[in-house]
């Protein structure tokens, strides 16, 4: 299975803001869709609770939580575990999964060397943020490359030796 990450952050590494993101930065939300309808999204509690319900449509979400949720949203799971998640998301997409955030979860992966690759999209300005991305596993990458210019926002595709076959 090949585990993904997709993320965007400001020159800083911010990633969030009183659990919202702090700009509107509309190619690049188009650009998240694309890249993530009809896949699997894994992600902390947090972001779950910061995405619209819409969000959550034509997609299955594995969200990670310590917490017994009831009731259980259309195409949502609620996981405890890595190991939980793992199984699950083989379950439902044996070829690829994406770890959309935050923070705590992007720790949780790429301290775990989970990642094969990361989709990260930089907004070339700084914000109040109270959320980081890790940005020191990114010298972990085998190789980063350019991959998409857009209307205030570059993506860069970063490449680590993932864990999974
Ligand atoms: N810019 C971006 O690309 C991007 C992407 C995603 C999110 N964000 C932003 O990031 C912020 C949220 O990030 P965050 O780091 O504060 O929170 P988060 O990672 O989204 O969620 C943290 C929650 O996940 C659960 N969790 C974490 N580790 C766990 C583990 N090992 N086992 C079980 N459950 C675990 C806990 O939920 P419980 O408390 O329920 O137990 C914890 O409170 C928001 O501002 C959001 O808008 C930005």
């Amino acid at each position: 299975m090949k585990l993904r990450a997709i993320a965007a952050c400001d020159l800083r590494g911010g990633l969030g803001f009183k659990g919202t993101i702090p700009w509107n930065v509309p190619g690049d939300k188009l650009f998240f869709r694309e890249q993530t309808l009809h896949k699997t999204m894994i992600m902390g509690h947090k972001t779950y609770q910061s995405m619209p319900q819409h969000a959550f449509e034509n997609r299955t979400s594995i969200v990670f939580t310590k917490r017994k949720i009831q009731p259980l949203p259309p195409h949502v799971f609620f996981v405890h575990d890595e190991a939980a998640c793992m199984q699950l998301a083989m379950q439902k997409d044996p070829k690829e999964a994406f770890v959309i955030g935050g923070s705590e979860i992007f720790n949780l992966f790429f301290s775990q060397k989970m990642i094969d690759e990361l989709l990260l999209s930089w907004i070339p300005k700084t914000y109040q943020n109270d959320t980081f991305f890790p940005l020191h596993y990114l010298e972990t990458a085998m190789e980063k490359k350019r991959m998409f210019e857009g209307e205030g926002f570059t993506v860069y595709r970063y490449t680590f030796r993932g864990k999974f076959p």
